[in-house]
């Protein structure tokens, strides 16, 4: 097997409107993340950001509403800003992967504008469009993921068009060969412009049902791990998902392998699906090179949930296909605060030890905490119609030193930084060796200098404690062993070699014989 950059890289996401303000407006932006390239790079050591939305957007979704595919939104810079921006990272051989909102646009986005002006628009089949029932109603019977219908009447023209989220991001007709070249256009867009990869949001959504029929309504609601309320009470086969979607990442694919001689290109994929059908987004190795999987997301917390976790993964990989693991991201509660401290700190040894691409969500290097925002300081459009799912207490500022606002800005950041103790900042737990960050330095650091943790083989140990789950990674000569103990209680197991890291920071030198682990303690031998 080849092995390009992004099997073996440590992928970082930044939410870039909370990672670093260069201007004192309150938030962040490219220069921001710029003056932050030898943290990453060097401090941290990953070996790619992905960059979540910065394009110019009225700000619905915080910028997953996108009203131009091809520039930057001021508030976060100038396309110079980004070519500034690459150039750095690539001078730090830092790659660069760009977030891409290809199911929906702005209803702000001039295609959109375009289409809704009128039934005989040359734009108007480029978004969905569809008569109302005859009593008026929608279409069908669809639900937005944000809640309510799916579906917004558009007096002027009276129909109705489709949106999977917000009734301001309408969806993209991607069954229009026009709508779908201009869309692929805007990849080759960033391609030229030395891009890494691109990270595909909600990307199963871009293909439904053509006939648009209504989705079967469940007898009870079946709820994955959040409670989406209404959205859950129906069966979503028609809205999303529709087989066709594979021949379009096909597409996408073929444009993104068209520009990777002498640069290979990346495309990572936000699916929530499970098992096969997750797998099946991987294609026979044309389609996504990894669609996201979020097994760790949530879970019981047992030894035995984490191994099921990993192992069903691998079980469903396809031939040669790539797994990965995720902690957190923008739409998740901070794993510090959903997990607790020290187990965020045994799952970040877990992430980091694993086959398979990890991406660490910022501030979770620091163990930042999901702030409790008060609801009528609430910005998050999905908290503030359903309360209890906004997004905005993992989207906090990053926290860089222990000065005012935690070094984010010089003004009023956007929402306020959450720091008990004061010591959730790069700046308190650089020269702290018991701090997750350093915990986490040393992790990446260990992954980079082991062949067996980058593309090494991955083998559970067997006959320990029930709470401990254990594996090994293999790789050549080299051989890794990894202990994490889930339990309450302390544990002994046998084991042999030279500890490289621990969740105990003072933990080192030879083990002998067995390898005692505090409740919630993991450590990494190598042998
Ligand atoms: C994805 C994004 C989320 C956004 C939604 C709609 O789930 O991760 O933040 O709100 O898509 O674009
Ligand atoms: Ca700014």
């Amino acid at each position: 097997m080849k092995y390009e950059w992004w099997h073996e890289a440590v992928v970082y996401q930044i939410y870039p409107r909370s990672f670093m303000d260069s201007n004192g407006d309150g938030i962040g932006d490219l220069a921001g993340i710029a003056s932050k390239l030898d943290y990453l790079a060097g401090t941290l050591g990953v070996d790619a950001v992905w960059i979540s939305p910065f394009y110019p957007s009225p700000m619905a979704d915080f910028g997953y509403d996108v009203a131009d595919y091809t520039d930057v939104d001021p508030m976060f810079g100038t396309l110079d800003d980004f070519d500034t921006l690459v150039e750095g990272a690539h001078e730090r051989d830092l790659k660069v992967i760009i977030d891409w909102v290809p199911n929906h646009s702005s209803s702000q986005h001039p295609w959109f504008l375009e289409s809704r002006s009128s039934r005989d628009n040359p734009k108007r089949d480029w978004y969905v469009w569809k008569d109302p029932a005859p009593d008026g109603s929608p279409p069908n019977n669809w639900i937005s993921v944000f809640s309510g219908p799916a579906w917004t009447f558009d007096e002027h023209t009276g129909q109705y068009y489709l949106h999977s989220f917000l009734s301001e991001q309408p969806d993209i007709n991607w069954r229009n060969d026009k709508a779908k070249a201009a869309m692929l256009d805007t990849l080759r867009f960033w391609l030229r412009r030395g891009v890494d990869g691109f990270r595909l949001d909600a990307c199963h959504f871009s293909m439904k049902d053509p006939l648009y029929r209504s989705n079967p309504v469940l007898d009870t609601p079946r709820h994955g791990y959040k409670n989406l309320g209404e959205y859950d009470s129906l069966e979503h086969i028609h809205d999303r998902g529709h087989p066709d979607i594979h021949g379009l990442f096909r597409e996408v694919r073929a444009v993104l392998d068209g520009f990777s001689a002498g640069q290979p290109r990346f495309s990572v994929g936000e699916i929530h699906l499970e098992g096969e059908e997750w797998a099946r987004y991987y294609g026979n190795g044309d389609e996504l090179h990894m669609p996201y999987y979020f097994g760790m997301l949530h879970g019981d917390w047992t030894a035995s949930w984490a191994r099921e976790v990993v192992e069903t993964q691998e079980r469903v990989l396809p031939p040669g296909a790539w797994p990965n693991h995720v902690l957190g991201n923008h739409d998740e509660t901070r794993i510090a605060t959903r997990y607790g401290e020290r187990r965020a700190r045994l799952a970040t040894l877990m992430l980091l030890t694993l086959r398979g691409t990890p991406t660490i969500y910022y501030g979770d290097e620091l163990g930042m905490v999901q702030a409790d925002i008060p609801p009528d300081r609430q910005q998050d459009p999905w908290g503030r119609r359903q309360p209890g799912l906004g997004r905005d207490g993992c989207r906090t500022p990053m926290q860089w030193t222990t000065g005012e606002h935690a070094g984010f800005t010089t003004g009023q950041p956007w929402l306020e930084t959450v720091d008990p103790g004061g010591a959730l900042n790069v700046q308190a737990q650089l020269g702290d060796p018991d701090s997750m960050l350093s915990l986490t330095r040393r992790l990446i650091e260990v992954r980079k200098g082991s062949n067996a943790l980058r593309t090494g083989s991955y083998d559970a140990i067997e006959g320990l404690p029930e709470t401990v789950f254990a594996y090994r990674r293999g790789a050549g000569g080299e051989t890794v062993c990894v202990y994490l103990n889930f339990g309450d209680e302390p544990v002994r197991v046998p084991a042999e070699g030279t500890l490289l890291a621990a969740t105990r920071s003072g933990a080192s030198g030879p083990v002998d014989g067995v390898l005692a682990l505090d409740s919630l303690d993991g450590a990494v031998l190598g042998t």
